[in-house]
């Protein structure tokens, strides 16, 4: 992912999600690829950005003594899913992430979102032996 694919992706995002108010993804996507922190992709299709998958490197973690690929976020043009683009960026992430030599990657994925879940399966992942705990402050 460059800077000048942002205008793209936060117009997948909005697409996905019909919200029309200013995203903050793209303000973290800009911090992330000026710091050159995190892995961000995008799909490119002959020069159009068809889809894109972010995600992160934690140094350790909850239950976890080594580095940890969190995905923080996925997203594929509405007009191109289904057309395996999805899994292709699932699949380039984690062969980033075994060049880096991370062994362990995570993402949360919301309880009815079972569209997300069986695409995560599809990449391998599986319910993973924790719960997610919450309150407002
Ligand atoms: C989930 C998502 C990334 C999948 O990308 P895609 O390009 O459509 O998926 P692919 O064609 O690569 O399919 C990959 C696998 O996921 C499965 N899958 C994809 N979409 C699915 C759906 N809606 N329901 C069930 N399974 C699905 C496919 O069956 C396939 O499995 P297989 O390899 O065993 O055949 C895409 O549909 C998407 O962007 N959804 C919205 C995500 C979202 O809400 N993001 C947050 C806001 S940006």
């Amino acid at each position: 992912m460059r800077a000048s694919d942002l205008a793209a992706v936060t117009s997948i995002e909005r697409r996905i999600t019909g919200s029309k108010r200013v995203s903050a993804l793209r303000t973290h996507l800009a911090a992330m690829l000026r710091g050159r922190t995190g892995i961000c992709l995008v799909a490119d299709l002959d020069g159009v950005v068809g889809g894109f998958l972010v995600g992160d490197v934690a140094p350790w973690e909850f239950g976890e003594d080594r580095q940890v690929a969190w995905i923080k976020v996925v997203g594929v043009d509405p007009h191109h899913q289904g057309a395996g683009l999805g899994k292709r960026l699932g699949q380039a992430f984690l062969g980033e992430l075994r060049r880096k030599g991370i062994r362990r990657a995570k993402t949360l994925v919301a309880w009815n979102s079972g569209d997300l879940v069986t695409y995560f399966q599809s990449l391998g992942f599986d319910r993973a032996d924790a719960i997610v705990l919450e309150r407002s402050v």
